[in-house]
């Protein structure tokens, strides 16, 4: 008999999951707080789910950032747009006949574990809430909607906001800004909010590696895949390389040096960052002291004036929708076997719920297919699933360092590679990449 499995979320990872379970014959309900597939893409003025800006392209290559079973369309950009992106996720559910499926509008409120294994989910829908039973339920609400908010001693009497609320830049026209954090969203708001406000200052807590959207004339990620091969300390050698011939060293526009290899913390990628300093448009600064009215003071002694300052310090990792006993992952490890698979409950799967130095979905799409396979019985999961997960935990892919934001890091290629190992080889309809 079929089984019933919920789909929390109709983002990339959602529909993918809902895809896979529905080529598996199963009977699939997906719901979504918001109005449209593509979750974090779907670009709104007003603040909700979605995290993007009205300039977001991708950082990841279209070549990369593509579900093996619907190529992206060949007049794509390298890098395209948030708005390109919806389109094809909206034409991925089109053309999957997904759309019968979802019930939007909905936010899933509850779920809980009945004494049978079953899954009850409460659901809320124009104000009136609903329980329905599941007999598997797949996670798929993203990473990147709750704000993490730093705090500091003092008061700011300005504007005091997080990356999630930025929209439109023309928000900061005239305004002196001040921007926390060297992740991609820190990057993206000070450059783009350089074009239009009065002064923006960064301040970066420790030094980064910031890396171009072209190396050689290919989308970085492509170059990189190319010299995947070597082995990890040579790959790492040879891309801190290639990064010193383009952009030279941190400390040549007044940025602190990483502290750690590539790929100690996830990569930023940004090819205007370092061109907008040295046009004297954005300066960087020490991490922040303490705040006082309009100005903040900085750890090396130095102060600046701002009417707004932007934390763009990341997201907390949340399923509110679980007990916190049951469910926590907002902070420390996730103990999930390929990310997705919990260690004594068969019949709940994460999907996305990785961080890959690469693209989400690719990922999410194998996961997908793996759970689709378990629940119809084609694919069984090992039974020392526990002490894997401790390999897991034991070995990650890149050795980080120890922030909030680094618990669910994967390498790309190798986790594909992992999760390829679970599928029959004749699975996977091209590799990714294929439509270039
Ligand atoms: C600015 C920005 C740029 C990014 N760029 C890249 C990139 O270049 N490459 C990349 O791979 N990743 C990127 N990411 C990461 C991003 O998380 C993924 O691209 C992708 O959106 C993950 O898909 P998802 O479906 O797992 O989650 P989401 O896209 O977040 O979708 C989750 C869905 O679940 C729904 N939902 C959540 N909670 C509930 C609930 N309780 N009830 C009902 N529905 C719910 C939401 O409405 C949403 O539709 C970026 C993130 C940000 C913020
Ligand atoms: N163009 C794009 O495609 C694009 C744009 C934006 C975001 N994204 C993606 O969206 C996701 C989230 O990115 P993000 O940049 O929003 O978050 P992020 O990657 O978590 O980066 C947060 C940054 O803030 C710093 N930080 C955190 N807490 C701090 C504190 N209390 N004080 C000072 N600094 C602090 C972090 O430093 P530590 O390293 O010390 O933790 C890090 O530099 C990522 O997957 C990213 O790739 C993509």
């Amino acid at each position: 008999m079929a089984k019933r499995v919920c789909v929390i979320g109709a983002g990339p990872s959602g529909i993918t999951a809902a895809k896979n379970l529905l080529d598996q014959d199963m009977e699939v309900v997906v719901y979504d707080l918001g109005t449209e597939v593509g979750g974090n893409w779907v670009f709104t003025e007003k603040v909700g789910h979605s995290s993007v800006f009205e300039t977001t392209h991708i950082i990841s290559s279209r070549t990369l950032s593509e579900y093996a079973d619907f190529p992206m369309p060949l007049d794509y950009p390298d890098y395209p747009s948030h708005k390109n992106l919806a389109a094809y996720f909206q034409s991925y559910a089109k053309q999957f006949n997904l759309y019968p499926y979802i019930k939007f509008n909905t936010l899933v409120k509850h779920c809980e574990r009945l004494d049978n294994g079953e899954w009850e989910v409460t659901t809320i829908s124009n104000n009136i809430e609903q329980k329905e039973t599941f007999d598997a339920l797949a996670v798929c609400n993203g990473h990147h909607w709750l704000p993490r908010m730093p705090d500091y001693p003092g008061q700011f009497a300005g504007e005091f906001i997080h990356s999630h609320e930025v929209k439109k830049f023309s928000h900061f026209s005239g305004k002196r800004v001040l921007v926390i954090g060297g992740g991609n969203s820190a990057c993206d708001v000070a450059v783009e909010s350089s074009r239009v406000a009065d002064s923006v200052d960064i301040s970066w807590r420790r030094g980064y590696w910031i890396a171009p959207k072209f190396i050689m004339g290919k989308p970085s990620d492509v170059f990189s895949t190319k010299i995947n091969w070597l082995p990890k300390k040579i790959w790492q050698m040879a891309s801190a390389l290639s990064l010193y011939f383009r952009n030279g060293k941190n400390s040549d526009y007044g940025l602190p040096e990483p502290d750690g290899p590539l790929g100690s913390h996830h990569p930023t990628i940004n090819e205007d960052l370092f061109f907008t300093i040295r046009h004297g448009k954005i300066k960087p600064r020490q991490d922040i002291e303490r705040l006082d009215g309009n100005e903040v003071y900085f750890k090396d002694g130095s102060k600046g004036c701002y009417d707004v300052i932007v934390a763009c310090t990341g997201y907390i990792i949340s399923h509110p929708f679980f007990e916190k006993q049951f469910i926590d992952y907002s902070e420390g490890d996730v103990p999930l076997w390929l990310r997705m698979m919990h260690p004594e409950i068969k019949n709940l799967y994460f999907i996305g719920l990785f961080q890959p130095l690469g693209c989400i979905w690719p990922g999410s799409e194998l996961q997908s297919k793996i759970m689709a396979r378990e629940l119809a019985g084609e694919w069984k999961r090992p039974d020392h699933i526990n002490s894997l997960i401790n390999q897991e935990l034991r070995h990650p892919d890149f050795k980080q360092i120890n922030t909030p934001r680094h618990t669910i890091t994967v390498d790309f290629h190798r986790f594909r590679k992992r999760l390829l190992k679970q599928l029959p080889s004749n699975y996977i309809r091209h590799a990714v990449g294929a439509s270039k």
